[in-house]
């Protein structure tokens, strides 16, 4: 092996061996560069006679373009190694699934809620909301509810730190009664000029979904929890009227024609007579069982004096229902809690 081979092989051993880019141009340096190895040799051209020159700078050049061709090899396997490692290591696998948002739903009382409004307002009832936090006056005292009855209490009411300006005070509604009175006097307001006249005003027809506490926690009793009040106040509206409002209402709420209903009498202030709304499925686990589903009355006449209306021409029924209570019995869910945990994997099968 002559001095350029032996030049050539050790280039392309030195080239082979650099890992990186920046060892092989360090040693291409070695060999290409100002003070390089085949750069001395064709400097020293120089001092050669003439016809040595020629055949001399042909061999250098050779072995020159040897070098050359080693190197752009060299730089090539190595660009190519940093592209596969790049590749690895940004390998996506396309057969993995897609990433998917979580989808939302309604919460399952909202869904009963939203059913509640839909069902009562196709029978021309109007929806309306009102304060959770109520003075006493809505809440008890215009319900004809007694000074010293036992929803009054502390055991049962959550009482607001801060009066109201009759000097008694606050309180969380324990229920959306309230709203009968909210709502009856606006639309007595309304319709002032007709009554003034003794003219008949337009019927009193009104639901009033919405959260309601008491001072209560166990399996089927929540601090907070939902009632839907429900008015029809006229001059010709009877127990007739309620029952079939409630006929449609529950049938068309449970999906079902084979359900019974029966009133059985109880007792509330600001009913008289009053009843509890029974209901019994004709199908399904719960065939035959009397499930209580609502309070209902004939508006006490005090309480239709406190809406500004004459007793003696208007009349009517009141009643409350609760939706959560119709949440559980529509989805077989036995214990009320789960409803208000916020546990996704309770909430989410309702989607
Ligand atoms: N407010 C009653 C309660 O919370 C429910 C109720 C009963 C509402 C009879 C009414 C009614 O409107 O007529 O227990």
């Amino acid at each position: 092996m002559n001095e350029l081979e032996s030049m050539v092989a050790s280039a392309t051993a030195d080239f082979s061996a650099a890992a990186t880019p920046a060892d092989l141009e360090n040693a291409k340096a070695r060999y290409l560069g100002k003070a390089g190895r085949v750069t001395e040799l064709l400097k020293a051209l120089g001092a050669l006679p003439v016809e040595e020159k020629k055949a001399r700078g042909a061999e250098i050049n050779a072995a020159k373009t040897q070098i050359e061709g080693a190197l752009t090899a060299r730089r090539q396997a190595l660009a190519d190694a940093e592209l596969q490692q790049q590749l690895q290591a940004e390998s996506l696998d396309v057969t993995l699934p897609g990433r998917r948002r979580g989808t939302s739903g309604l919460h399952p009382v909202s869904r009963t809620l939203e059913r509640i409004e839909a069902i009562f307002g196709s029978m021309g009832f109007e929806v309306a909301d009102g304060p959770e936090i109520e003075n006493d006056w809505f809440n008890f005292t215009a319900l004809n509810t007694p000074a010293d009855h036992p929803a009054r209490s502390m055991h049962d009411t959550f009482y607001v730190d801060m009066n109201s300006a009759d000097g008694s005070p606050y309180l969380l509604r324990t229920h959306t009664s309230p709203m009968q009175v909210r709502h009856a006097v606006q639309h007595v307001k309304r319709h002032q000029a007709l009554l003034q006249v003794g003219k008949a005003m337009p019927e009193i027809r009104v639901i009033a979904p919405g959260r309601t506490y008491r001072v209560d926690s166990d399996a089927t009793h929540s601090p907070m929890f939902h009632q839907c009040e429900g008015l029809w106040i006229g001059e010709n509206v009877s127990f007739k009227d309620l029952k079939a409002v409630f006929g449609d209402f529950f049938r068309t709420f449970f999906e079902t024609e084979e359900l019974q209903i029966r009133f059985r009498p109880s007792f509330f202030p600001f009913t008289e007579p009053s009843a509890e709304v029974d209901i019994a499925f004709g199908s399904g686990p719960l065939k035959g069982r009397w499930l209580e589903v609502a309070g209902s009355g004939q508006v006490h006449p005090n309480v239709v004096r406190n809406f500004g209306l004459d007793p003696e021409r208007y009349i009517g029924f009141a009643f409350g229902m609760g939706p959560d209570r119709l949440t559980m019995l529509r989805y077989g869910v036995d214990d009320l809690r789960q409803f208000f945990e916020g546990d996704l994997r309770f909430l989410s099968q309702f989607n």
